[in-house]
């Protein structure tokens, strides 16, 4: 599977200089390289925002903003992305890379927990009950990539946060094969993506398909 992707990496465009100074500084600095998205999911990611001209892109779990550039170095003139992040140690990191990618002006970087911020953000777009949004503009792309716990939580506090048409990409939903295994295993984390997956399957709201992009990236439409 590494001369697969390997393979493909070499034959997609190449990342660019400051996603390559991210990357270098993400293994230099935090112990947990491995939650990069990469090349060729930036790339992929990059390809998606240019296909459905979003605008408006909210991401939930920033790291040290790999995919975070790779999806603003596409938005237009007006376009904006929000990404949330829970651990403060990797601000400065993180906004030193959007600098290098010159995208300071289009990112806006929010530290806590996500789902408060989700929360706030709600409250600010003046969401109702029954869904309806009387302020501001939805979101046209949201890239869940936090606590995979949590996905269930996630997707309730963004899918009224998504305008209809937009796009909920979820990643790590094959959660390195774990979720196919028979018997599931215990764990919290393949609990949690085992039953988002499901409740992505079973809602009649959206149409989804997972790809099997790295460890699995699930494309839900909201209809
Ligand atoms: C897989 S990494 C994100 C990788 C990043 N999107 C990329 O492709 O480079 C997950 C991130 O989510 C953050 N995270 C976990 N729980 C969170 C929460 N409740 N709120 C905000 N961020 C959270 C973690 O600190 C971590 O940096």
């Amino acid at each position: 599977m590494e001369n697969i992707y390997n393979y493909i990496k070499e034959h997609a465009t190449q990342q660019a200089d400051a996603l390559s100074w991210v990357e270098k500084q993400t293994h230099l600095r935090t112990n947990h390289a491995r939650m990069l998205s990469g090349a060729v999911q930036g790339q992929f990611m990059r390809m998606i925002v240019q296909m459905t001209r979003a605008e408006r892109i909210l991401e939930l779990g920033t790291f040290t903003g790999y995919s975070a550039i790779c999806m603003a170095s596409a938005l237009g003139a007006n376009g904006h992305l929000d990404t949330l992040e829970l651990n403060d140690e990797l601000e400065d990191l993180i906004l030193e890379g959007f600098g290098r990618a010159g995208l300071s002006d289009k990112i806006a970087l929010h530290i806590g927990d996500c789902k408060e911020t989700l929360r706030r953000f709600r409250k600010e777009l003046g969401i109702a009950d029954d869904g309806s949004c009387s302020q501001g503009k939805l979101y046209d792309i949201v890239y869940m990539d936090a606590n995979k716990r949590e996905y269930c939580e996630y997707y309730e506090l963004v899918f009224d946060m998504v305008r209809p048409g937009g796009l909920i990409l979820a990643d790590n939903v094959l959660w390195d094969g774990k979720v196919c295994q028979d018997p599931l295993p215990q764990d919290k984390q393949t609990l949690g993506i085992a039953r988002f997956n499901d409740m992505i399957r079973d809602d009649r709201r959206v149409e989804s398909v997972i790809l099997p992009l790295r460890d699995g990236l699930n494309v839900i439409r909201k209809k």
